[in-house]
């Protein structure tokens, strides 16, 4: 059983509203029509969804926003917009979350939507989705906009998160550049990849892909203690990492850390399971908050494990509260001091 000091997480969490986080990536925004079905349409063998209840969140990048939110953590938010209705839903949606509003920045794009999923639910089932996106990549000058951009706000920044969907924000241009000027000023730059961009990230602090993403990235499933290790290695070398996070769902995570070479198997405690979705956002965003915060790896680690639990308790993509995760550490029995 790991312990984590009851005075560090106090003063780790004391330091939480003082950090200034840059989320860049792809922001995506998540509606639901969530209504009743009475009849079949005339029209075609298809349910007809009377609406009750409609519902819009931001999601993609915009999810660890509003994960950092909850912790007390403001975000500087850089990504890509459309020129359109919903870029404003989406900037309104940002403006109700703890960001930076003067340093935000937003291109907003002629050539794409703002990303919108809808999903149309009835009685708990989704009827179905509609994906309103054009997966462009970013032009050379919008490149150039966000390179300029990122880098008048760097130094400014307690950390970077690269939220990575592989919706055109970030290109291969970009996360090359963005990683290699982290690694020049040390900043702390954590990053949840997409598989097809996964050995561009050279010598980020960190990758949180979970165990199925980390297994295609080399090539084969990754189930056992042994095999996770094996290829934790062979990911950070082929990176020069100095570590790597691989998510396991309800087997939690792994933390492997290339300088010791040394690897600690982190379980979820047992719990009533809701909804696992976003979990993923939020173990980023309590690792990168907790760990820009003062907590070293493991401490960062085990925080933003127990932070992913108090959320796949909850229905919908949710978050957790400073306050919510001392509570589930202190009756994990994880708290000693
Ligand atoms: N069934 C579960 N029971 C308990 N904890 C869970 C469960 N599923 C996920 N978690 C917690 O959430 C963390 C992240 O989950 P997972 O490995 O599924 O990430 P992911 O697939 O990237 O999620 P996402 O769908 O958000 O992308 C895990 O490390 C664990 O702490
Ligand atoms: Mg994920």
């Amino acid at each position: 059983m790991y312990y984590l000091d009851r005075n560090r997480l106090q003063t780790s969490t004391e330091k939480l509203k003082d950090l200034r986080i840059i989320v860049i990536g792809d922001f995506i925004l998540d509606e639901y029509l969530i209504g009743e079905v009475n009849r079949i349409s005339p029209e075609a063998p298809v349910p007809v969804v009377w609406v009750r209840k409609e519902k819009i969140t931001l999601g993609g990048a915009g999810n660890v926003v509003k994960n950092l939110s909850s912790l007390g953590v403001k975000s500087i938010v850089l990504g890509r917009a459309g020129k359109d209705e919903k870029a404003k839903s989406l900037l309104e949606l940002l403006s109700s979350e703890n960001t930076d509003w003067e340093k935000n920045f937003l291109l907003q794009s002629e050539e794409v939507p703002t990303i919108l999923k809808t999903r149309v639910i009835a009685g708990h089932q989704q009827v179905c989705r509609i994906d309103k996106e054009e997966l462009k990549p970013i032009t050379k000058k919008e490149e150039d906009l966000l390179i300029q951009a990122f880098l008048e706000r760097i130094d400014s920044s307690d950390a970077v998160i690269l939220s990575d969907y592989d919706k055109g924000t970030l290109t291969p241009r970009l996360i090359q550049e963005i990683s290699k000027i982290c690694v020049d000023k040390k900043k702390i730059v954590t990053v949840d990849p997409q598989v097809s961009h996964f050995f561009l990230y050279k010598g980020v602090s960190i990758l949180t892909p979970n165990h199925h993403e980390a297994g295609k990235a080399i090539g084969r499933k990754l189930e056992t203690d042994s095999e996770i290790l094996q290829a934790a290695k062979e990911i950070t070398e082929k990176l020069s990492c100095p570590s790597l996070m691989i998510t396991r769902g309800e087997k939690g995570m792994s933390l492997y850390l290339s300088s010791q070479k040394e690897i600690f198997h982190i379980p979820t405690v047992a719990r009533e399971v809701f909804d696992v979705t976003g979990a993923g956002d939020t173990v980023i965003s309590a690792y990168t908050a907790y760990h820009a915060a003062g907590l070293n790896q493991l401490d960062a680690s085990v925080v933003s494990n127990a932070a992913a639990g108090v959320v796949v308790g909850k229905l919908g993509a949710e978050t957790v509260t400073p306050e919510e995760l001392n509570s589930s550490l202190q009756s994990m029995g994880t708290l000693s001091g």
